[in-house]
């Protein structure tokens, strides 16, 4: 169904599928939003069993003094799952305000990311124990190598061998599942070749989840339709298109047409359709009103 027809179209089949379930009873009778438990997927089953949220706060570019703020907003519109990474340098303040938040830690998911400077195996765990340190945690939800790239310790070169195969690093990913510090491991910005070139080796723990830019530019239709196939869950980034081109998301006229018809924002229709085609949709915000949006769907 996804695999050749561009962006406009995959909206289109939004009307089709999605129009259908938010129209039905109370939601279009009495004109209220549709929410999670009136249609969209509130989380996804993991090999592990462990349920993730389909809709995340995003932080990257996310200021320090406006990380805190916006993790208690987004805590208490509801969000319960935060996605990290050790490169956003703003995992202490993400810590303090999870800790002020006295959300109980079992419930919410925490993301993080290994930065390309520490894929060599024994940076691994040092690179993690710093990530849980700042974010205030023992264990972490999920944890992915960041890019299919590792760079040498002072961040300028590339290396070679575990940029051509991450096999070593990712030994330490699942070494770090035993030792309990992480309970889902996976990747990010893993095309088809960079994903066969990892599980051509002889994994314990299969990737989990690929988190990659997905959005109306570009909605990756192959990578899904393979991911949906082999239990891979895709984790879309820059879901509205990142901060060049989220306005012109937001002003598509077929997103505007769907938004009016379903009393929805248009935010709120490209999030739904991310969840509707079986992805975590990763909207991020620091403006309390729209993260607040971005989660009633
Ligand atoms: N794995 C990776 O390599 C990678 C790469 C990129 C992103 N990511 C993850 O994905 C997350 C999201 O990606 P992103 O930040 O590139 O792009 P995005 O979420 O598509 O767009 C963020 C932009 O949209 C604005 N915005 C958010 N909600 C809005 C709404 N309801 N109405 C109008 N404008 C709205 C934000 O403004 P304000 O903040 O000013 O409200 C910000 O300028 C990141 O934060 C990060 O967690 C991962």
């Amino acid at each position: 169904m996804f695999s050749i027809i561009p962006g406009l179209r995959h909206l289109g089949t939004l009307l089709n599928t999605f129009l259908p379930v938010l129209r039905g009873g109370k939601c279009h009778h009495h004109h209220t939003r549709p929410n999670f438990s009136e249609g969209l997927q509130s989380h996804y089953v993991l090999n592990s069993g462990d349920k993730i949220p389909s809709v995340a706060l995003g932080l990257w570019k996310t200021k320090h003094r406006e990380v805190g703020q916006a993790v208690k907003t987004a805590l208490d519109a509801g969000y319960r799952h935060i996605d990290c990474a050790r490169i956003y340098c703003n995992e202490a303040e993400v810590g303090k305000a999870l800790k002020e938040s006295n959300v109980p830690r079992k419930d919410f998911w925490i993301t993080s990311k290994l930065w390309n400077a520490s894929h060599a195996p024994e940076d691994v765990e040092s690179s993690l124990d710093e990530s849980l340190a700042d974010l205030g945690t023992d264990y972490l939800d999920l944890y992915l190598i960041h890019w299919p790239v590792a760079m040498k310790k002072d961040g300028t070169y590339y290396h070679k061998e575990l940029t051509a195969n991450p096999y070593p690093t990712w030994q330490q990913l699942e070494e770090m599942v035993v030792k309990g510090k992480v309970r889902n491991i996976g990747v990010s910005n893993f095309n088809l070749r960079k994903i066969h070139n990892l599980t051509a080796n002889p994994l314990k723990i299969q990737p989990a989840v690929n988190q990659v830019e997905i959005n109306y530019f570009f909605p990756q239709p192959e990578l899904l339709q393979w991911s949906k196939e082999s239990g891979v869950l895709l984790e879309a980034y820059s879901p509205l298109g990142s901060d060049r081109r989220v306005s012109r998301s937001l002003n598509l006229p077929v997103v505007k047409e769907i938004a009016q018809e379903l009393d929805m924002t248009p935010a709120q229709v490209i999030i739904s359709w991310h969840v509707q085609r079986g992805t975590i949709a990763l909207p991020k915000s620091v403006t309390p009103s729209r993260i607040v949006e971005n989660i009633h769907c």
